[in-house]
This record gives structure tokens, sequence and C-alpha cells, in this order.
């Protein structure tokens, strides 16, 4: 008997905010990739649910997005003394099929294919694949290269905590991952689903938020999740996104997961750059208010913040933008032309060794009032 033909994969379509979470992709490895090159001979692109690499209208998937993003930067020849890995895990075999055959379309479309960069496509579970990566590396005593991981399933029961955790312990590892908000919000308290989501969080503390409703359960969510990731991982700064639909339904969320101030920093700027469109926004909660990500950021909540932070205190303007970048959804870029030269213009800051007013060099000392 012939082979039996395996069922060609069904492409499904991409919707608009699946293309921003592609955007803000493009735009965060347009700038991780260069900065990791000049300190590193290896690094690694992990993509732990990629996808068949390509959506019914034909734009690409993540994988794709990722290789195009190096291999056409206007950087990549002075990026030829390291090696790029890619490591693309798709679960599906007819999806992992397909995303191969894009991945050969796009070697092809550039060659000669540069030798620096090293694809490997598996077609695994995550967690069987992360976890004999990872004990690998242990029996081997070798360390993870430095790593970004996207973490990007459907549903909540392919990204156990645990597994996380141990893709995390590496200093120069950090990971996007994606979690399914409103589904935990709603089933946090019915028992249904009990046993994923306490592989999910790592705890069973998410069944109080059914002591809770409406926008104190949301955050109590939120805000488990993220003290897991931050506890459990050891990640010392995380930035979350929510992402919204047109019609003011919250459908995700994303987390952001570093060891390193400087990703934070490229991270938020990329998510500010992302306008939001009638189709889409990415938000935060911060200082008890709505921040919503546009190109024209509103700083009303952060000079607020800093009021109450810096309170009654002299500091210089590194401690502001270290704190800015560290523990509010802004980045540096927000700091001085857009919050601190208005801050002065009102009256509300001043500086004892200012040479220009509203103007901020190193060194500038902030007076706060109290
Ligand atoms: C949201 S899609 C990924 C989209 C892709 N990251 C992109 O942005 O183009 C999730 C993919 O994960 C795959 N998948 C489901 N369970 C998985 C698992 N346990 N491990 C790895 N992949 C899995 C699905 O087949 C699906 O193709």
């Amino acid at each position: 008997m012939p082979p039996r033909k395996r069922k060609p994969v069904e492409l499904w379509d991409r919707p608009p905010h699946t293309g921003a979470k592609h955007d803000l992709l493009r735009s965060y490895l347009g700038a991780w990739f260069p900065i990791m090159a000049k300190y590193n001979g290896r690094v690694l692109y992990y993509d732990a649910f990629g996808g068949p690499g390509k959506y019914r209208g034909g734009e690409p998937g993540s994988p794709l997005i990722a290789l195009q993003t190096l291999v056409e930067h206007s950087h990549f020849a002075s990026m030829s003394g390291t090696q790029f890995v890619f490591l693309i895990n798709e679960q599906d075999s007819g999806c992992a099929e397909h995303l191969e055959a894009e991945i050969e379309a796009f070697k092809a479309a550039h060659q000669p294919w540069p030798s620096n960069v090293v694809i490997q496509v598996n077609n695994e579970t995550f967690v069987d694949l992360t976890t004999s990566m990872i004990d690998d590396f242990d029996e081997r005593a070798v360390k993870m290269a430095p790593t970004f991981a996207f973490v990007d399933p459907v549903g909540v029961k392919e990204t156990p905590m645990a597994v996380l955790a141990r893709l995390s312990n590496y200093p120069k590892a950090e990971m996007l991952v994606y979690f399914a908000h409103e589904f935990v919000v709603r089933f946090c308290s019915s028992g249904e689903v009990d046993e994923r989501l306490d592989d999910l969080f790592g705890t069973d503390e998410y069944k109080a938020g059914g002591d809770l409703t409406g926008r104190r359960r949301s955050q109590f969510i939120h805000d488990l999740y993220k003290r897991q990731l931050h506890d459990v991982c050891e990640f010392p700064y995380i930035q979350s996104f929510e992402m919204w639909d047109g019609r003011g339904k919250r459908l995700y969320d994303l987390y952001y997961c570093t060891h390193d101030t400087t990703g934070l920093d490229r991270m938020k700027a990329a998510m500010w750059k992302v306008a939001p469109s009638g189709d889409f926004s990415f938000r935060d909660r911060f200082a008890d208010q709505d921040v919503i990500f546009a190109e024209t950021p509103d700083t009303g909540p952060l000079r607020q913040e800093l009021l109450d932070h810096f309170r009654g205190r002299t500091v210089t303007i590194q401690e502001v933008i270290d704190h800015v970048v560290a523990e509010t959804p802004y980045t540096s870029s927000h700091v001085k032309r857009l919050t601190l030269a208005p801050m002065q213009h009102d009256g509300l800051i001043s500086s004892p060794n200012q040479k220009r007013a509203r103007q901020f060099p190193d060194g500038t000392l902030i007076q706060f009032p109290d």
C-alpha cells in the first residue's frame, strides 16, 4: 500500500493583536541581537511554541520574524563573531513540517546562508524539550548561552512554573511569556482546572481569587503570577503588558522577565512603539491608573508616582532614571523632556545645581517637595 499522505496543516488567520505581538518581537529583537552580539560568542533564541511558520494571509510567524530580524539587520555583518542558535519547537507534527518548509524557503531566499546562524526545529512538547535540554546542560556542567525564550502557548496547561524556573536559572536568560489572564480569572475558583492551575502558578494560592470580584480579582491573579515569576524563577525585573481588543475586552497578558535593566528598558521602548489601533491596545496598571502604551505617552501617572516616591528628597538624575526603568512601565527616554521638564515648568520640582532650566545632564540634582 502506498504511504498515506498526511493531511496538510490548516493555517489560521492572524488577528490584529497577534500582529501587534509580532511587531513587539521584531522591535525588541532588533535591539537585542546587536546588544547580545557585542558581548557574547553564542546566543540562543528559543521559540518554544513555534507554530506553522506562516498565517493564512501569508504573514510570517514568530520564528520567521526572528530570523528575518537578524539576517536582514542593518548591522548583521558586524555580528559575524557571534553564533546565533535558533531553537524552534512545535509539538504538532503537521505544523512542525510546515514550519520546516517555511524555514527552508527562507534560507533558499537568503543564500549564501550565513555560517554563524544555526537553526534547529524540534517536534516535542515544551516541557519535554526544555527538561531534556536543561538536564543535558546539568549533566555536562555547562551553562546555557544567553537566551531569549518566547513562550507563546495556547491556554494554561503547557507552561508549568517549575519548567519556566529551570529555563530561567541563568543570569543571561530572559523570557517573554503569554498568560491566559481571562481564563484564569474565570476558573480560579471553579475547581474544574485546579491541577493545571497548580502547575501554571507553582502554588494553589490562586484559589483565593475566588473571594474577590471584578478588578480586584483580576489584579490579584496578575500580581500572583508576577510574584511567582519573581520568586520561583528568580527574575528581579518583570514588566507585564495587558493586551486589550478594540471592544474593551482583555485578551491575554504578556510578561517580560529579565535579570538586566538594559533589556527591560529596551522591551518597554518596543512596547511603547507599537502604537494602539482601533483593534487592540497594550496596557499596564500603574499608580492606580491604566497606562495605555502609545507613541505619545501620557506621563501624568509617572509625574504623580515620582512626587510620591521621592517626596522630600534631593536625588541625582541617574537615581530618577534607574527608578523609572526598574519600577515603572515607562522608559529612560520618557524621563527628562517628557516628565521632568514639564514638572519643573509647573513648579513641582527644582534643582540646586542645574545650569539651564529644564535640562538634566549627568550629575543634575533634583529636589522633590515634602
Ligand atoms: C499560539 S501558537 C504559536 C504562534 C507562534 N509563536 C507565532 O507567534 O507565530 C501555539 C503553537 O503551539 C503549539 N503547541 C501546543 N502545545 C504545545 C506544546 N506542549 N509544546 C510545544 N508546542 C505546542 C501549537 O500546535 C501551536 O502551533
